[in-house]
């Protein structure tokens, strides 16, 4: 433990495979109940954007490890009335040893990271959800025993979640395919990040074919079609990638031992059915659990011992 102390994690591809693997192994091991680990440190939580799960796996995680949590609603800080940020993170690392921050602008994560010498951890950005996908592989390693050599398909919004698991998949060495519609690709410059660092040893597929993608996968996740921050866009959005649903019909077209993860919240009936999200293929409940589980690790690993 202890062996990322420190730094900063604002993209999955912060870290190495190595370092990866030692964050599942620990979570596995917490989760176990193997690991008694004690960290008696102070984490803020400075979110823009709604949450269930990130906030409260974040905040029971530091509990769990003897640490405390400051929920910090930004309307009630001075960041709403337009205090800089370069400000506000040099105050909050005089107090603080561990921020978590979930904004919009990946470049005002960047800011805090840049003024403040704690650890500053992605909460989700606009451009990235590193700890969702830390505690998805949890959960498809728990399933498969081994992530390397498996293929996710990603369907629907090529954005935040749709990027942290490109570089996850990529680093893990699982094939992965994003399928979304025209238009609605993920970031170029995170594709070809992932390509390079899956070289020849595993597939990088962007279509827009649903069908073609789901081929051969031993996972199906989907994201909703309007992020935080979209929902004006919803209602437009839905026919457009109404192709792209995970529905028993296109569930069929994948491994016959498939599991289908959704990072939730989720709107049943659009991005997927009802019926998949309840059926015996789904392992959302163990996903969102596998949140505080990944997150305990994250937090041991970067704070090392008290
Ligand atoms: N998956 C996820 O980040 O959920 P919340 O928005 O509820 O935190
Ligand atoms: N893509 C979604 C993820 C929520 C956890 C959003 O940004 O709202």
């Amino acid at each position: 433990m202890g062996t990322l102390q420190g730094r900063d994690l604002l993209s999955l591809a912060d870290l190495s495979t190595a370092e990866i693997r030692e964050l599942l192994h620990l979570a596995a091991e917490m989760k176990a109940g193997k690991v008694n680990y004690r960290c008696d440190r102070v984490l803020g939580l400075l979110f823009y954007k709604a949450s269930t799960r990130t906030r409260v796996s974040f905040s029971v995680a530091m509990y769990q490890l003897g640490g405390q949590v400051i929920d910090l609603n930004v309307d009630s800080t001075q960041v709403s009335r337009g205090e800089p940020l370069a400000d506000t993170a040099r105050v909050l690392d005089r107090y603080l040893d561990v921020l978590a921050i979930r904004t919009f602008d990946h470049q005002d994560l960047q800011t805090f990271a840049d003024y403040a010498a704690i650890p500053i951890i992605n909460a989700l950005t606009d451009l990235e959800h590193p700890c969702q996908i830390l505690a998805d592989l949890l959960t498809i390693q728990e399933a498969f025993g081994d992530v390397s050599g498996l293929t996710l398909t990603y369907l629907g919004d090529g954005n935040n979640v749709a990027h942290s698991l490109l570089l996850g998949c990529a680093l893990m060495g699982m094939n992965i395919n994003v399928a979304t519609p025209k238009g609605y690709q993920p970031d170029a410059k995170i594709v070809a990040q992932a390509k390079a660092i899956a070289g020849d040893r595993t597939q990088v597929i962007i279509t827009d074919d649903p069908k073609m993608a789901v081929k051969d996968a031993a996972v199906l996740y989907t994201d909703v079609w309007a992020s935080m921050g979209q929902e004006n866009l919803a209602d437009a959005r839905i026919p457009i990638f109404q192709p792209y649903q995970i529905n028993d019909e296109l569930l069929e077209l994948a491994n016959t031992e498939a599991i289908v993860l959704h990072c939730l919240p989720a709107h049943r009936e659009e991005e997927i059915t009802d019926s998949v999200m309840e059926g015996k293929q789904s392992r959302v409940w163990d996903q969102a659990e596998n949140r505080m589980h990944a997150q305990k690790a994250l937090l041991a690993s970067l704070l090392g011992s008290t």
